[in-house]
C-alpha cells in the first residue's frame, strides 16, 4: 500500500513538472505552425507516466480500497490488524480470545482478523461490540468509523449501522452488517465463532 502510494506521488509530482516545462517550452513558440519534437517527445513521456501512475491509483482504490475519509473521528484508528491465533474449543465454535480487548478505551476500536473474517471491536458505553470490519455499501473501513451513541458511521459515504443488532440506521448501505457476540470466558475477553470459520 504505502509503497504504491509513494510511487503513485512520485510519477504524478514528475507528470506535473514536465507538463510545466512543456508549456514554457510551448508557449516560447506559439506563432511557429511546425509540431516540435522535444514538446512532443515531453508530452508522449508525460502521458505514459499518467497511464502508470492511474494505474497505481486504480490500485490503491479498488485493491487496497484507499478512499477519502469523509467524517470526523475523535478517537486515533487502529493503526494495524491483529491477526489471532489459539481458539480454545467449546461445544458448537471456537472461542477466541482477543487480548488487546480488554484495554480498549470509550469509543476505540481494534481491527481483528481471525482465519481471513475480519472485524471491527468497538467499546461503547464500557461495552464491547463487534462487528464485521468493511460496510455492506462499499466496503468502507467501519474500524475508522465515527461513533455517535451505538452508531456506527462509515467513514466513506456516511451510512449508519447499530452496533448492537447491525442493522442499517442510515443509508446509502441498504444490507446490514454481520455482528459477534463477545463474550467473557475463563478471565478472558474474545468472541465464539462457529467451527466452519477456520482458525489461523
Ligand atoms: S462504503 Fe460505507 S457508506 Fe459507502
Amino acid at each position: 500500500g504505502k509503497r504504491t502510494a509513494t510511487a503513485h506521488l512520485i510519477l504524478n509530482l514528475i507528470v506535473v513538472g514536465l507538463y510545466g516545462i512543456n508549456l514554457g517550452v510551448r508557449s516560447s513558440m506559439l506563432s511557429d505552425p511546425r509540431i516540435r519534437t522535444g514538446p512532443f517527445v515531453l508530452s508522449l513521456v508525460g502521458i505514459c507516466l499518467l497511464c502508470a501512475s492511474g494505474y497505481l491509483g486504480g490500485r490503491l482504490v479498488y485493491d487496497d480500497g484507499i478512499g477519502v475519509g469523509r467524517h470526523k473521528r475523535h478517537m486515533p484508528p487502529p493503526r494495524d490488524t491483529i491477526h489471532l491465533t489459539a481458539p480454545i474449543p467449546g461445544a458448537d465454535s471456537v472461542f477466541v480470545p482477543i487480548m488487546a480487548a480488554q484495554q480498549l478505551r470509550e469509543r476505540e476500536t481494534l481491527r481483528v482478523e481471525i482465519g481471513g473474517q475480519i472485524m471491527t471491536i468497538a467499546k461503547i458505553e464500557n461495552q464491547l461490540f463487534a462487528f464485521q470490519e468493511f460496510c455492506t455499501h462499499r466496503f468502507g473501513p467501519l474500524s475508522e468509523g465515527k461513533f455517535e451513541g451505538f452508531n456506527v458511521q462509515c467513514p466513506w459515504h456516511n451510512s449508519c449501522f447499530d452496533v448492537r443488532t447491525g442493522k442499517v440506521t442510515n443509508g446509502p448501505a441498504k444490507v446490514d452488517l454481520k455482528i459477534l457476540k463477545v463474550e467473557m470466558r475463563e478471565g478472558k475477553v474474545g468472541v465464539p465463532l462457529p467451527r466452519q470459520i477456520k482458525s489461523t
